[in-house]
């Protein structure tokens, strides 16, 4: 027999065999007739046993896997198509962000390159309440796959529960939060409070891998404190737990989001674990993502902030990373990518929604342009959607004037 390979880690060996431009790749109809296969089963049958399968230990899964999986090839592709990380590497994906991250803002992201997206943290008990605002960030759009939902909790059962019950929106995985700081959060065990009990954390990383048919990661930070790091042992108990993929966003609890990511931690991460690593932290720019991936050798980066006003730097990291030039846009075409997020937003929530959710990143695409605070003064006292992209444009065709000499010139 074949020693045991642990978790979805097997499954990425195996799969990293398949060249980039595989036609199984290319071949969406047979990649998404696998997904649908997924989900036809019971839950976590087909994926426990096609990693079986994989592995070598048991030759009887081929009945459980079903049509969908006629050969051992086939069955890689399917763990490839599920990861998708190995096609993906080096590339940058979006970070979940509570309040910012909503399904119009993370499909502008896909559209400007993210390799990967992941919603807003969801609670695990407001999924097993049926709570529509819990609910309704767990939603996502087709045009954002690859989408990974992401859930946190402190009792495992309930969170495996809660994976189980999100299956139903099709997610591409699901993303496990062992890292938000805030107090009403960890005073009840979730989040961050996990970092100080290894334990349970990898007690539901492995009932969510075992509950579910699709892929599950996690993100951590570097520990609760300075005195208590954690991010190796967390990231190797995750791995034994079978994560498919581990994020490290190395600060600590106690520093928030203050101070600097100590990008170290995520170069002993991956050193120590076989699963992807992601790392995260303080990418503001193109260059910094190509930085993080040379400095600490993760798989792949993962932006939050500097996507903000910005869903272009996804496309920048790729043209960076081809060895292409990088630009910004032009002050105009800033202005008109905040009309387009604006008018997305109330067609997808409505209107005065839609413009409640978007003003957040208005004020981030116009940050730094000539008599932006004047602008966004206005923006904020807007009371419809409409109102607000009127004066967006009124301003852009002021930019546009303003900036025909120099600015154009320059390309
Ligand atoms: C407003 C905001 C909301 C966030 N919400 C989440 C969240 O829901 N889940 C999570 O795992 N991390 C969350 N984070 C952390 C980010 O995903 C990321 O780890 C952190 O911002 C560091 O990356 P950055 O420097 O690229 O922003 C949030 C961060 C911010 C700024």
């Amino acid at each position: 027999m074949r020693p045991r390979a642990s978790g979805p880690s097997a499954a990425f060996g195996i799969t990293g065999k398949i060249p980039p431009e595989s036609s199984s790749f290319a071949d969406r109809a047979k990649v998404n007739s696998l997904r649908e296969a997924a989900f036809l089963t019971t839950p976590s049958a087909l994926w426990h046993s096609a990693r079986d399968w994989v592995r070598g230990d048991e030759p009887t899964t081929r009945s459980v896997a079903g049509n969908a999986l006629q050969n051992e090839a086939d069955c890689g592709t399917f763990f490839a198509m599920l990861l998708d990380l190995e096609r993906l590497r080096g590339e940058a994906i979006l970070a979940p962000m509570a309040g910012f991250g909503d399904a119009v803002f993370r499909s502008l992201c896909r559209a400007e390159g993210a390799a990967l997206v992941v919603t807003e943290m969801v609670s695990a008990e407001g999924i097993l309440r049926g709570a529509r605002r819990t609910w309704e960030l767990a939603e996502f759009g087709e045009e954002e796959r690859p989408v990974l939902i992401q859930l946190f909790g402190s009792d495992p059962g309930r969170v495996a529960e809660a994976a189980e019950r999100i299956l139903s929106l099709r997610p591409d995985g699901i993303d496990l939060n062992f890292g938000c700081p805030i107090p009403k959060v960890v005073r009840r065990g979730e989040g961050a409070a996990l970092l100080r009990d290894l334990a349970r954390m990898e007690r539901i990383a492995r009932e969510v891998v075992r509950a579910v048919p699709v892929p599950v990661t996690a993100k951590i930070r570097s520990g609760w404190s300075a005195a208590e790091i954690v991010a190796v042992e967390a990231a190797q108990r995750l791995e034994q737990a079978g994560v498919a993929a581990v994020t490290i966003h190395p600060r600590t609890r106690e520093q928030r989001f203050a101070g600097k990511a100590d990008w170290s931690l995520i170069k002993e991460a991956k050193k120590s674990v076989r699963i992807p690593v992601i790392g995260n932290g303080d990418v503001r720019g193109a260059e910094d993502a190509l930085r993080m991936l040379e400095e600490t050798g993760c798989d792949l980066v993962m932006i939050g902030r500097g996507a903000l006003g910005r869903p272009w730097i996804f496309r920048q990291v790729r043209h960076l990373r081809q060895g292409a030039p990088v630009r910004d846009p032009l002050p105009r075409d800033r202005v008109r990518a905040a009309v387009r997020h604006l008018e997305l937003c109330a067609a997808r929530y409505g209107d005065p929604r839609g413009l409640r959710i978007a003003k957040p990143h208005l004020s981030s695409y116009l940050k730094g342009l000539p008599g932006a605070s004047q602008v966004k003064d206005r923006l904020f006292r807007a009371a419809s959607a409409r109102e607000a992209i009127d004066y967006l444009q009124e301003y852009e065709e002021r930019l546009t004037h303003g900036q025909r000499s120099p600015g154009e010139a320059g390309g």
